[in-house]
């Protein structure tokens, strides 16, 4: 399945254009606490989302993957599911959910959910009736009895530490959850809970979802035995706890990949949607994910760049060795941020973050682009009294926290930025009165204008969406590559210092300027060398 290295070294293939609609398309991830308040309680909300959707239309992205809404108690903020097939009324209805989804077909906006398949809320129907005893439940979760010592069944750590194992009185058992013990896991070795979890599905693609992101999708299935995981010996007191052990019997177990398969056969079930994984894993078993003969998940998550230091070096090394990774005929992906790492523009800076979605947006490959990364949302302090995130409270000492990539959209400058009516659930930034959304889209030269720009010419161009990437010579700090597809090439320069740079772009071509990080160069005929200033990045046409 794998090509050999010496296939794929150099110039990597263009998709097929018939190939799935998700492979030309941008994702935009929404986090609905966070989007837009419709009714005033300081939440998000579907109803909100579905005001929202225009933004989406003038960015020009064409899904949108909105993380969970589904009814839950919320000790994780939603990926504590009390029941698969409805929303939180914190939310909205299933009404306001076709309504959206209707809206958003209309206006051309593929919609893709979250899925939570490896564990339940606490509050969850099958886990009530299972803790019970009711034998039609009984094995629905990991439930276990103590060890022969009398303790946990094995040294499984939560990832939100602590153990993830916790004792149950009623059945003189422990049961599993991978994250808090408000989140048992699901027993996926049971053809009921496997048939009961697939027909969620068919329950969302028949109201007419576009597919599913599916969270920790690697771990739905743990190892038969229950061994004990390995120490770390790398482990430091400043790390999570989760990574004192290796984590190597808990999940991306080898079965696992014939469940993804079942999922993915699901959607096949229904012709178009697309099966995206959340896959925190080294790229060489990450390439696994998509399956024997590619039925596997369209798109395992690729965090890559989320994990690379920001350095021209690191990233072209890095981009360079995915590529060669990747099977045959597996369409690769990009993701900048997400609501569980630290913005972008937190972590990078706002003039480099101007090149990094520029990065982003002409990488081969479906870009994820995270909500607010349009408009440069970056660091905040979140006051310890309003700290929310169940990470953050559980290991208040480590700087795991995700609420500040969670604080609300930004929408202009009137009361709490026109989210909403009441006190936002989390802060706002301390800039949004400047960095909001109606501030920037009357700034030409502002970073929504140039996210609006990227994805214009990303769509525009079949090379920017399906054609090949190649790395290109460059001095230190600049990253260079070529897209092509058929008789269409653009180069991108990206300086990642902030230093000017001077490149020289391949001999004995005549190049244009199609797109500058400053919004100022269009048009440019570049020579022999091509003069970057610090932290712009280039599009250019050849
Ligand atoms: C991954 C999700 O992205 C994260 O937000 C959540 O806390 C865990 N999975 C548990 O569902």
């Amino acid at each position: 399945m794998r090509r050999s290295p010496s296939e794929n070294s150099a110039v990597s293939a263009p998709a097929a254009p018939e190939a799935g609609w998700w492979r030309a398309a941008s994702i935009y991830q929404i986090y609905p606490r966070s989007f837009q308040d419709s009714n005033g309680d300081g939440v998000g909300d579907l109803e909100g989302i579905r005001r929202r959707l225009g933004h989406l239309v003038d960015l020009g992205v064409d899904a949108a993957w909105i993380s969970p809404f589904y009814p839950s108690p919320m000790h994780d903020f939603g990926y504590d599911v009390r029941d698969y097939c409805d929303v939180d009324p914190l939310f909205g209805s299933l009404d306001d959910f076709d309504r959206l989804l209707a809206e958003a077909h209309a206006l051309g906006l593929r919609v893709i959910l979250d899925f939570v398949p490896n564990h339940t809320s606490i509050e969850h129907e099958w886990f009530l009736r299972g803790r019970a005893g009711d034998p039609d439940r009984r094995d629905w979760h990991i439930w276990r009895d103590p060890s022969p010592s009398g303790g946990a069944p094995n040294n499984w750590l939560s990832h939100f530490g602590g153990p993830a194992w916790t004792f149950d009185e009623t059945r003189g058992q422990y049961y599993h959850h991978a994250f808090l013990p408000q989140q048992p896991d699901l027993n996926w070795r049971n053809p009921a809970v496997k048939a009961a979890m697939l027909d969620v599905l068919r329950f969302w693609l028949r109201r007419g979802v576009d597919g599913f992101r599916v969270d920790v999708i690697s771990q739905i299935v743990k190892d038969e035995q229950f061994r004990d995981n390995p120490e770390n010996p790398d482990w430091t007191q400043e790390r999570p706890e989760i990574e004192r052990r290796l984590q190597l019997y808990s999940g991306d177990r080898p079965e696992v990949h014939a469940l993804v398969a079942e999922m993915r056969a699901v959607l096949e079930e229904f012709g178009h949607g697309v099966l995206i994984g959340e896959i925190y894993l080294p790229p060489e078993r990450l390439v696994a994910y998509y399956g024997e003969a590619l039925r596997g998940a369209h798109l395992p998550f690729n965090f890559q760049l989320l994990e690379t230091p920001w350095e021209a070096g690191a990233l072209g090394a890095m981009i360079e060795a995915y590529e060669a990774l990747l099977p045959q005929g597996a369409w690769p992906n990009w993701v900048l941020s997400n609501h569980d790492r630290p913005r972008v523009a937190a972590r990078v800076g706002s003039a480099q973050a101007r090149v990094a979605a520029m990065l982003l947006m002409t990488l081969r490959g479906t870009p994820t682009l995270y909500y607010g990364d349009e408009i440069g949302i970056g660091p905040v302090e979140v006051p310890p009294e309003r700290v929310r995130d169940p990470w953050a409270l559980r290991e208040p000492h480590l700087s795991v926290g995700r609420d500040p990539v969670r604080t609300p959209m930004q929408w202009d400058a009137s009361a709490n930025a026109g989210f909403s009516q009441a006190e936002p659930w989390l802060p706002l930034t301390p800039d949004w009165a400047a960095r909001n959304v109606a501030t920037q889209a009357r700034d030409p030269c502002s970073m929504l204008s140039l996210t609006r720009a990227l994805l214009a010419l990303r769509k525009a161009s079949r090379c920017l969406t399906l054609g090949s990437w190649r790395r290109l010579d460059a001095p230190a700090g600049v990253l260079a590559y070529e897209r092509a597809f058929a008789d269409e090439r653009r180069l991108v320069a990206l300086n990642l210092s902030a230093a000017p740079k001077l490149w020289t772009p391949p001999a004995g071509e005549a190049l244009e300027i199609a797109l500058s990080t400053t919004l100022a160069r269009a048009g440019e005929k570049v020579g022999a060398q091509l003069a970057l200033q610090p932290d712009e990045g280039v599009i250019l046409l050849a």
